[in-house]
């Protein structure tokens, strides 16, 4: 009986933690679905110049597909939600990806002057943070490519429409005529 009480509230303790950060960047750890990922892949750029980022990377499953696509570029993963960030640590540690590093990090903080391609999922505040960051520090040959979510303001190089039940958009962005202005 203690066990069931004691397991019961660890799993209400996870769910809580990740209910806290969702509820405070407004965004859930939502991974990329199979066909918006493959969608993704098919557009990205073949050499990106510059470290490849995934902006709010959750449970690290989409940066651990760009650290295979990408092997001879350094991918970072950042995610500011402990639990998700964790897990990308664990899986990192099991498949044992030498050139992929998760930073527990707000987006805010990070530099991106250093930045070739940037992977994101991000809405609301968190999608404008990352605009108001890139459009500071992004070299102008930097790519970024936004899963669902338009990034405002901002013109895309690209559109692609992936086949899911939503017909998910990608937009693909170039620093260097994206932003207005
Ligand atoms: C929708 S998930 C996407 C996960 C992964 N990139 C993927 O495509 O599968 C977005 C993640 O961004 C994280 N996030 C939101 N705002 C953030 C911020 N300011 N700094 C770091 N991570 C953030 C959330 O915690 C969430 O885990």
């Amino acid at each position: 009986m203690a066990l069931e009480v004691l397991t019961l509230i660890g799993a209400l303790a996870i769910l809580a933690a990740v209910a806290v950060y969702t509820l405070s960047t407004g965004v859930p750890p939502t991974p990329t679905s199979a066909t918006v990922r493959d969608a993704i892949l098919a557009v990205l750029p073949a050499d990106p110049d510059g470290v490849v980022y995934d902006a709010g990377s959750g449970f690290g499953t989409f940066a651990a597909t760009l650290a295979r696509r990408y092997p001879r570029h350094r991918v970072v993963g950042i995610e500011v939600s402990p639990l998700p960030w964790l897990i990308s640590r664990f899986h990192t540690y099991i498949a044992g990806h030498i050139n992929l590093t998760f930073r527990r990090a707000d987006l805010r903080t990070v530099g991106f002057d250093d930045a070739g391609l940037v992977l994101c999922y991000l809405s609301g505040p968190a999608v404008i943070a990352l605009k108001e960051k890139l459009e500071a520090e992004a070299p102008p040959e930097c790519v970024v490519v936004s899963n669902t979510f338009a990034v405002p303001g901002w013109t895309a190089e690209r559109v692609v429409t992936a086949p899911d039940l939503y017909a998910t958009k990608v937009y693909i962005y170039r620093m260097a005529t994206a932003p207005a202005g």
